[in-house]
Formats: structure tokens, sequence, C-alpha cells
């Protein structure tokens, strides 16, 4: 398996291009699921992710084509020719339960394995589950099968979600889209990612209200139309340069970002003593002081902090002047970076869902291991400041969600590089 080393203590300067985000395009791909013409998708990541949902689509007869240099996705759902996603293919990712709205809605049927638990804990589908019961779909659960069946198609209902979803917000959203009658979803997820497939649906044909508040109603049409939708930029992505600009000081542009979609990221940074500008659609990072300072951040549904900026940002605390508290309410078991940071030097204490992170002046480059996709990367983070040299293994989870990472980082300045399969042998 690969592995990337890196060489820390080089300031980062100059210009990152954000990609599109991958939590954006998911959705929109299984959104072709709903219309027999043509979905255009601009701006789609070059990421295992991608590729993985690709393969998922590809096996109900929708065809797929992405081109990695333009960045464009074509799906084809003219004819759908089977409706069951199979385990082999949902365990590798578990946003395929993304097909499973669109697939009852458009066919009346659905087979979807059940995701299973992952890293970063159970991660339940009942809330998919029980918003698509209440449009009219019978479901059971059979050898770790969804099993949905609407022959007569889907009926609008009003929704409450007990818990806020992105995922169920948007397989809900999609399934609507294609039921009789009219959907109030309450306590829906408002993330920009929410808003950017409720765009395309709306392109599609769908008439939808509320996109970004916790009240969406979706009128649902006969027939959804295809249509061209280029994917928003991808906030996660944005956010990690962010911290690897602040942490390492220097400047960093991040291209073609929208700052609206950071706010819940300027003011820990600013605590931090770190700048956050926009400029005409980019973001500028700039370190004030020769230390980032303390902060304290919780994890909650956007519009706050998210889930998935969480490991990063303790990457940023390891090395503060004072000390900082992060607590994880959204995922269980969202700390597994600790073990890993703590080789490294870092002062972290875990109590439950918080984590008290005491900054030390230095971080020391040692071997680690990714354990999840965003953990991976504020291991990465951390080699860029630590002491001499830092190889992180297990990397295949960076390539879930980040495009060409290490290219990205090099072009800024960094020192760091992946490693082969064989040259590890040779190490
Ligand atoms: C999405 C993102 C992921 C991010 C997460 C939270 C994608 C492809 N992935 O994941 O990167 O970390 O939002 O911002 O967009 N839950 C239930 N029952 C359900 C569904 C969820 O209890 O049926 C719980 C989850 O266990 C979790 C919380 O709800 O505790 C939020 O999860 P959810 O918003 O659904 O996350 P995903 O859509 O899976």
């Amino acid at each position: 398996m690969d592995k990337i080393r890196i060489t820390g203590g080089k300031e980062l300067n100059g210009d990152i291009e954000i990609s599109g985000a991958k939590n954006a395009s998911l959705p929109l791909m299984a959104a072709a699921i709903l219309t027999d013409q043509p979905l255009m998708l601009s701006r789609v990541p070059d990421l295992k992710d991608v590729l993985s949902l690709n393969d998922v689509l590809e096996q109900l007869g929708i065809r797929a084509q992405y081109d990695g240099r333009s960045k464009k996705l074509a799906l084809n759902g003219a004819k759908i020719t089977n409706t069951e996603a199979p385990y082999d293919l949902v365990r590798k990712m578990r946003a395929s339960i993304l097909v499973l709205g669109p697939l009852v809605a458009r066919m009346g049927e659905a087979k979807v394995s059940l995701p299973g638990g992952c890293a970063i804990g159970t991660r339940p589908v009942d809330l998919h589950i029980e918003g698509l019961k209440r449009l009219g779909a019978e479901i059971e659960l059979h050898e770790g099968y969804i099993l949905a069946r609407a022959p007569k198609g889907l009926t609008g209902a009003p929704v409450h979600f007990t818990k806020v979803s992105v995922g169920a917000t948007e397989n809900i959203m999609m399934a609507a889209s294609l039921a009789k009658g009219t959907t109030v979803l309450t306590n829906a997820a408002r993330e920009p990612e929410i808003v950017d497939l409720g765009e395309c649906l709306i392109k599609m044909g769908a008439e939808i209200e509320g996109l970004g508040t916790d009240k969406i109603t979706i009128q649902g049409k006969q027939f959804l139309r295809g249509t061209e939708h280029s994917v928003i930029a991808d906030r996660i992505e944005a956010g990690t340069f962010a911290v690897a600009g602040a942490m390492t000081g220097g400047t960093i542009t991040l291209k073609n970002c929208d700052i609206k979609h950071l706010q819940y990221l300027v003011a820990p940074m600013h605590k931090a003593g770190v700048h956050m500008t926009g400029d005409k659609g980019d973001v500028i990072i700039h370190r004030e002081d020769d230390r980032i300072h303390g902060f304290d951040i919780m994890t909650e549904p956007y519009p706050g902090f998210p889930t998935d900026l969480q490991a990063q940002m303790m990457s940023m605390l390891t090395i503060c002047d004072g000390a900082g508290m992060i607590t994880e309410t959204i995922f269980e078991n969202r700390f597994m970076h600790v073990p890993e940071l703590v080789r490294m030097g870092a002062n972290i204490t875990v109590h439950g869902a918080s984590a008290l992170v005491r900054g030390v002046p230095k971080l020391k480059g040692a071997p680690v291991m990714a354990t999840d996709l965003r953990a991976s990367v504020s291991l990465i983070l951390a080699g860029l400041v630590a002491e001499g040299v830092t190889t992180v293994s297990r990397i295949y989870h960076l390539d879930r969600g980040y495009e060409d990472l290490v290219g990205k980082l090099t072009g800024v300045g960094a020192q760091l590089e992946r490693l082969k399969d064989q040259e590890e042998a040779a190490e």
C-alpha cells in the first residue's frame, strides 16, 4: 500500500485551486437515476468515491462517462436494467445508500445493501428508511439488504426527521421529486451540498422551496428531465488547506471557493490569530503571530462547525500557544487520529466526546497510520509542521476524498511525496 512521506517545516505560500465538492457530487450523481435523459455534471472531482458510485450506477444500467481532465461526468439513465446495489459495491462507500430513494421513486423497487458499520461509528440508515416509508414505500430488511417496493409509485407526505441527517435529507428530497403531490421535510439538513442538489433537481423540473432552511417543500413531478450542472466548491477541502496555511505560516489563496460556505471557520481562525478573508470568489489565509492561539470548537450540523473538519482543527491545536477543547457531537468514535497525533508528540486527553488539546512548541515526525478520510489528512497537516520526517501509511483513505493532495501542497512549497508500494519495500 502507498504511503506519503513528509519533511516538515516548510512555510506555505501561493494559490491552491479548490476542487468540486465530493459530498455534493455523490448525491448529484444519484439524481441521474431520476431521469431517462442525460445528466451532465461538471467540476466533478477525480476521486475514489466518485468512481465507486459510478460503479454502482453502471451496475444499475446507467451509462457513466467521466473525463478526469475536464472533470465532466456524463450520466445517462435512459434504461435502468437492474434495481440492485450489491454489498460488494455498497460496502466500499456508505453514500451508495443515496441510490435507494431515486431507484424506488423511478422504478417502483430497489434492493440496496445495508452499508454496515464504518470506522467512525455505527452510522445507521433508519432515517432514510422511515422517510421512504412515509412516502408510501414498503420496506423490509432481508439478509443484509433493504428491499423497498412502491409498485404504484411514491406519494408526497410530511416527513419529520428526528435527527438532522445530510444523507437522509438528500435521499428523501430526490425520491419526493418523483412522488405524486407535495412532501414537506422538517428538521431537514441545511448543508450547501443539499442546496446544490436541490438546485439541480429544480433544473430537472422539480418544484422545491426552502433550500438552505430546515423546512423543505417539494412538489413532485411525473417525469424529470436531464440538465447540466456544475458542482459547488469543496468547502471541506478548502477548510483543510486553510488549516495547512494557518499551521505553516505564509499566505495561501484558496482559488474558486465561497467564503459564505466557510463562515464557521472564520471565528475559530480569528481566535487562533489567523485572518481569513474573501476576495472575489477566492479566500485568503494569513497567520498574524508566530504561534497559533488556543480556541474551542464543537461540531454541529450546518451552519455549525463541520465534523469533517474536526480532525484538521485538532492538528492545528496541537501546536497552539495555550490549549483548546474539541467536542464531537455528530459521530461517536471520531477521535481515532488522537493516538497517532500523540505519537508525534501532541498532548491530547480525551474525555468522552471532548478532547482537551494542550499545545506543544513542536511536533516530531514519526511513522503514523491513517484510519479514516479526515483523520488521514490531519496527520498530513501535522507532518507539514513536525520536525523531521513523517510517514503516513494507509493513505487509500485520502484518495477517497482529496484530489491531487500531494500536487496541491507541493505547489505551495510543502515537501512531501507519495511512495508507491515498491519504493516502500525498498525503504
Ligand atoms: C454526510 C457526509 C459526511 C459528513 C456527515 C455529517 C456525504 C457523502 N457525507 O454523511 O462527510 O461527515 O454528512 O456532516 O455527504 N444518522 C442516523 N440515522 C440515519 C442517518 C444518520 O442516526 O438514518 C446519524 C448518523 O449516525 C450521525 C448523524 O445522524 O450521527 C449525521 O449523519 P448524516 O448527516 O446522515 O451523515 P451522512 O449523510 O452519512
